[in-house]
């Protein structure tokens, strides 16, 4: 049985997503003996059978070496454990909140087999405020009382998608404790294979630490995608201004593009503004202008093929490039727009899944077309042959808004190029 002194060797993960997924088989391959639960039966079977159901380097081999060690198994519901750590979806209702629902389930669905001594961390970006005042409240209905009795964290995750394994492992990591007992117990269990700095501190300045490194991002990319657009109304070219601007020792103006997505940078800033819609007009503001730059994408395509309005290839769905996730991604964004004012749109992404229509292969998204849009910054991208897109479609046409292809090979192709932010 456990007790409070004895060791933590049992985890429970809810939610085996692109968070919660590596960290089971890390965990697992850390020595702990790691169940990982997903509400998915799919996601279950996937991971038991040693399968991935995401797109993520080297995660395959971690995931089956440890379920063949028989550290990780995966089930449809929780056991009881040392340590239950939640990384579910928070992502944003319709009115821009936070969706808080698979939070309370996974805390409901842990509540009935708490024992003291028992570690509970939350994983899951969330408002500032949720372990205080929305996950302990609920812990304690059984009569255990968090700080006495239980401990709870949170420690937000800052991986970068397709980089996860590693960046999971190197980051440096921020652990909040709803008291000084409940940082140190997290510290222990993220001790065993982060080998970047662990910061302790309390559970809110944690939540907060997490919203604001993603809302400094979004604000940053804002500024760039402002100053883009202003680039295209003065004639000059973004990418020179931020060359030369990012020569000055104190400047870092972020890329352009074609918006923000994603399940994080786009989402997160909005539980500080839902919290305090009166002292955010940076925020929000800045959340508004990345989500005006897919309708100016789809406005400038509109522009270049006038009234012949021909088939247009739309390159890239994901919502950055190498990754296979569409959450929140401008390209589907601009597909959309396209959509709604009646062009044909033939959608391509050599790794996007579950996309919201369907994709075809990047020929035929290519024949015939009048335009191609670059929307998304894949490789498979960057190593297209302008000869073989010239051939394929009708008008040679391209639309980069990411900077990323070679001009002048295009160009030399017979293409038309027109790049974001230049004018
Ligand atoms: N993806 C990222 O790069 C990233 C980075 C930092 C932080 N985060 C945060 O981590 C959290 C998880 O994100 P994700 O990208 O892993 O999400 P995800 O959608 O990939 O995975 C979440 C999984 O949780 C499962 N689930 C939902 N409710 C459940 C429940 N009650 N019990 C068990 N499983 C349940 C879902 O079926 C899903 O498989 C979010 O709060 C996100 O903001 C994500």
């Amino acid at each position: 049985m456990t007790t409070e002194n004895s060791a933590m060797t049992d985890v429970c993960v809810l939610g085996l997503g692109y968070i919660g997924l590596p960290t089971a088989a890390i965990l697992a391959t850390s020595g702990f003996h790691v169940t990982g639960v997903d509400t998915s039966p799919a996601i279950v079977e996937t991971v038991n059978g040693g399968g991935i159901h995401i797109e993520e380097p080297g995660l395959k081999t971690v995931v089956r070496a440890a379920i063949q060690s028989g550290h990780l198994r995966a089930a449809a519901a929780p056991l009881a454990a040392d340590v239950f750590i939640i990384a579910v979806p928070t992502p944003l209702t319709g009115e821009k909140r936070a969706d808080m629902s698979f939070v309370m389930q996974a805390t409901e669905s842990i509540a009935p087999l708490l024992r003291p001594g028992n570690l509970v961390i939350l994983e899951s970006t969330s408002p500032p405020g949720t372990c205080a005042d929305l996950i302990r409240p609920r812990l304690e209905q059984g009569g255990l009382r968090v700080g006495e009795d239980l401990f709870l964290a949170h420690c937000p995750e800052r991986v970068l998608p397709g980089r996860i394994l590693t960046e999971l492992i190197a980051n440096d990591r921020v652990i909040g404790g709803i008291d000084p007992a409940s940082a140190e117990k997290a510290r222990a269990v993220y001790g065993r294979f982060v080998e970047g700095k662990i910061f302790l501190t309390d559970a809110t300045t944690a939540e907060t630490v997490k919203i604001i490194e993603n809302t400094f991002r979004d604000v940053n990319i804002a500024l760039a995608n402002e100053t883009a657009l202003l680039c295209e109304r003065l004639g000059i070219d973004f990418w020179e201004v931020m060359r030369f601007a990012n020569r000055h020792p104190r400047v870092n103006l972020h890329n352009a593009g074609p918006g923000v997505g994603g399940h994080c940078i786009s989402v997160d800033p909005w539980f500080m503004v839902e919290r305090f819609p009166e002292d955010t007009p940076l925020i929000a503001l800045a959340r508004t202008r990345n989500d005006t730059m897919p309708h100016h994408v789809a406005a400038r395509i509109m522009q270049e093929l006038g009234h012949a309005r021909g088939p247009v290839a739309a390159l890239g769905l994901a919502y950055k490039g190498n990754v296979d996730d569409l959450r929140e991604s401008p390209a589907v964004e601009v597909v959309r727009l396209l959509r709604e004012n009646g062009l044909d749109v033939r959608a391509h992404d050599p790794l996007a899944r579950r996309a919201p229509f369907a994709t075809v292969p990047l020929d035929d998204a290519l024949r015939g077309a009048d335009c191609a849009v670059i929307l998304t910054a894949h490789d498979a991208y960057r190593e297209l042959d302008p000869a073989r897109a010239a051939r394929l479609m009708r008008r040679p046409l391209v639309y980069d808004t990411h900077n990323m292809i070679n001009r002048d090979a295009w160009r030399a192709a017979g293409f038309e190029v027109i790049t974001l932010g230049r004018g």
